[in-house]
């Protein structure tokens, strides 16, 4: 009886801990307010003031956090300097936030966010190479996936590769990302995190059209009409419970749902992957060291205890799994605070039903042909030097990301225009290519294959067929006409 009450008292402490309380800070606050950093602020006030106003109102300066208690840093780190008397760096990275915040660095750094510089090296160098050069790595990609930083012999940093708060910036220090791509600075705001621009900064255009799919759907629409009712500087923000008027992008990748906590792993609640040429849903191997890395369900199932290469590619222990079904259930929690079940159940079949009709219509073809095409040398290995290489990227990774994020996240605009691009680009361009680069045999054989043959493509088989819309349309004018008479 009283081991119950003790521990329902202990729950409903931490349950009231976790609500209500501001952000919780791993070091004690005797070990900042730093004496020495009091001259910065003084000296700043008049040099670039306007950092210094920043900082003043925000709440690292309320709790007595000042300059050198971040950038402080020790004579053996590659990018330290002597300034005004004190060693100091200017880049405060992740492990140095992380000193303070340890649970939202660890989460930060085992996201995909903080992979997101090796996405680049390792999968489309040539995307940078043949259709521009290395400034619009610079001032382009770098910008959103992160540069490597590089430090120059006297501590100061490699113009090349700094000013650059990209999400999976590599730092001096080896960590990963920048915590200031959503909390900009100086003053580290979580109010001005949770608002859709964080997040839109950067998922906006071909790679991730999320800015025109979110403002495009009624949860984009409810936002912009009610963003004063979301009370969005509350240290509480739980869907629901301290707001209900809209979704934002937080609310639903990152943000607290009833016991759900809020959290710094974006990717978590996604079960499938919407940015590949064939989309495939994905397991999440969480390894003991709390990296992560996601599984697709075309690979062998990871298994906890089993050893695997990490995606950087060392081998590691599994401590967990979460199934494509789990993190489903995860994103679903959220819906339900403001949705039924069946609404949700039946909106998350509409979209799976759409990444399965570009899957089987349009990816899974194209894909199979690309490789035949590749198997018989009829294309160089180099991926963007023949015009059917650009057209395909163009199939997947233009129209096809929108239509898959579009029907994601209930923007029909942008799931019709995606789509509607994925068509016309594969019947009036790829095919047409596919004739021009094979023999009419071949290439008449590969069609047959992968198109005429599938159910999606059976129109194809009837050249002579009237189409549905001009029989419409006839009867159409002909009611027209008999009204006239
Ligand atoms: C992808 C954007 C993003 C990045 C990157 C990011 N944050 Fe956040 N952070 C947020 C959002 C959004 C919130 C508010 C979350 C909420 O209320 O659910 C937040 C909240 C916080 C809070 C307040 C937590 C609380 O319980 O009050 C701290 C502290 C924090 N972040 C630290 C960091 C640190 C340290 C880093 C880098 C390791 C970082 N953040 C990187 C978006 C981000
Ligand atoms: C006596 C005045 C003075 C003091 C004290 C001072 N600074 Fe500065 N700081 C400057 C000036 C001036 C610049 C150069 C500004 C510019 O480039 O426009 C500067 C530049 C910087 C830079 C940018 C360096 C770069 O390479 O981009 C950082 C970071 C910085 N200060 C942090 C600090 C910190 C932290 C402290 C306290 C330990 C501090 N400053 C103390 C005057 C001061
Ligand atoms: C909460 C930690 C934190 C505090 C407190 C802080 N800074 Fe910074 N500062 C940063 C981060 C993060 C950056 C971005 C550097 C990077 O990682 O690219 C930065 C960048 C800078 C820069 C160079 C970038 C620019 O925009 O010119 C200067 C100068 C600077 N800080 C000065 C200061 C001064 C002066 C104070 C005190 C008034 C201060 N900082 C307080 C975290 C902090
Ligand atoms: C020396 C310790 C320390 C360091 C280093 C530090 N913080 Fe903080 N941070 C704090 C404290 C203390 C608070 C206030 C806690 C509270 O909310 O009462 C805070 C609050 C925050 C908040 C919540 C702000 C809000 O709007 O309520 C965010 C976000 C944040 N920090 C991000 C960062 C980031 C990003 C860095 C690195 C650039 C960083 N912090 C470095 C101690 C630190
Ligand atoms: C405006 C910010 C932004 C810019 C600029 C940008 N990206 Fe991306 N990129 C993203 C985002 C966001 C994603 C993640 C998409 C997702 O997972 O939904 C991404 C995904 C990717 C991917 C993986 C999946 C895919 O869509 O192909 C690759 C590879 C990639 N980007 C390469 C590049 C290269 C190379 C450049 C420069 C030529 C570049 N990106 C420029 C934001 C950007
Ligand atoms: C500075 C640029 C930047 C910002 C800001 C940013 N992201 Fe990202 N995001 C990326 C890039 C680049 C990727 C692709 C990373 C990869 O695949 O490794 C990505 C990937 C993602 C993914 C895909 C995860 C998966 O499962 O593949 C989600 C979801 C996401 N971001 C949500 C957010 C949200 C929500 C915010 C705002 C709170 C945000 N991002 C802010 C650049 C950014
Ligand atoms: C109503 C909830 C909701 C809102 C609001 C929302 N998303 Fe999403 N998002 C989803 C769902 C559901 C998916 C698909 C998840 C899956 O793969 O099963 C998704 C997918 C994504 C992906 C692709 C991840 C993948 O699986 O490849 C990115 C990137 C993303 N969202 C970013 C954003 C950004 C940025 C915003 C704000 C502009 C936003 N989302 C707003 C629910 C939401
Ligand atoms: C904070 C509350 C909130 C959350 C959380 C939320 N929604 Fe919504 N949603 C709304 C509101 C409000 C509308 C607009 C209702 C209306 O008037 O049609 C809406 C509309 C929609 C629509 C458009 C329906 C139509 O009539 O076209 C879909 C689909 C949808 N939501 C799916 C989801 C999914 C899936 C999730 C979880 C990933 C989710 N929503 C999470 C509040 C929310």
């Amino acid at each position: 009886m009283i081991s119950i009450r003790v521990f329902f008292i202990c729950s409903l402490s931490l349950f009231l801990a976790h609500f209500s309380m501001a952000a919780k800070v791993t070091l004690d606050s005797s070990s900042w307010g730093l004496e020495e950093g009091k001259s910065c602020v003084e000296c700043h006030s008049k040099s670039s003031s306007g950092l210094t106003h920043q900082w003043k109102n925000s709440a690292h300066a309320e709790a007595n956090v000042n300059c050198l208690d971040c950038h402080q840093a020790y004579e053996d780190d590659e990018d330290s300097m002597e300034h005004e008397g004190s060693i100091i760096a200017v880049i405060v990275s992740p492990k140095d936030c992380g000193r303070c915040h340890e649970t939202e660095f660890k989460q930060q750094e085992g996201s995909v966010h903080a992979k997101a510089v090796s996405i680049i090296k390792n999968r489309m160098p040539a995307l940078t190479e043949h259709f521009g050069s290395l400034s619009i790595n610079d001032a382009g990609c770098a910008k959103c996936h992160g540069s490597e930083v590089k430090v120059k012999g006297d501590g100061t940093l490699d113009p090349t590769t700094w000013p650059n708060t990209g999400i999976g910036r590599i730092n001096p220090d080896g960590s990963r990302g920048s915590c200031s791509s959503c909390h900009g600075r100086h003053q580290f705001s979580k109010a001005q995190a949770r608002h859709p621009s964080a997040c839109t900064h950067c998922h906006s255009g071909p790679d991730s059209p999320d800015k025109i799919v979110y403002e495009t759907s009624k949860h984009g629409m409810m936002f912009d009409a009610h963003k004063d009712a979301m009370n969005m500087s509350n240290d509480s923000w739980v869907v629901g419970k301290d707001y209900s008027a809209a979704p934002t992008c937080v609310t639903c990748h990152m943000g607290a749902a009833g016991k759900m906590k809020s959290t710094h792993d974006v990717g978590m609640r996604d079960a499938w992957n919407l940015n590949q040429a064939v989309s495939t849903q994905q397991y999440l191997a969480i390894f003991e060291d709390g990296d992560r890395r996601e599984l697709s369900t075309s690979e062998a199932i990871p298994r906890r205890g089993e050893s695997i290469r990490k995606m950087d590619g060392s081998i590691a222990k599994i401590k967990a799994v979460a199934s494509p079904k789990r993190r489903r259930n995860a994103m679903k929690k959220v819906c339900l605070e403001c949705h039924s079940k069946n609404f949700a159940n039946n909106a998350m079949k509409q979209f799976d039903n759409v990444v399965e009709l570009y899957n089987e219509k349009y990816g899974k073809p194209a894909q199979a042909i690309m490789k035949a095409l590749y198997a018989d040398k009829l294309l160089t290995p180099s991926p963007f030097d023949e015009a059917i290489e650009i057209t395909y990227w163009q199939l997947w990774h233009k129209g096809g990301t929108r239509a898959r994020h579009g029907a994601a996240m209930a923007s029909p605009s942008s799931t019709w225009e995606g789509l509607s691009e994925v068509g016309a680009v594969f019947y009036g361009r790829f095919l047409p290519q596919v004739r021009t680069i094979a023999s009419p045999e071949k290439s008449e054989a590969l069609i047959k294959k992968y198109v005429k043959d599938s159910e999606h493509h059976d129109w194809m088989n009837y050249p002579d067929r009237v189409s549905p819309v001009f029989d419409h349309e006839e009867q159409v004018d002909n009611k027209g006409s008999n009204n006239e008479n």
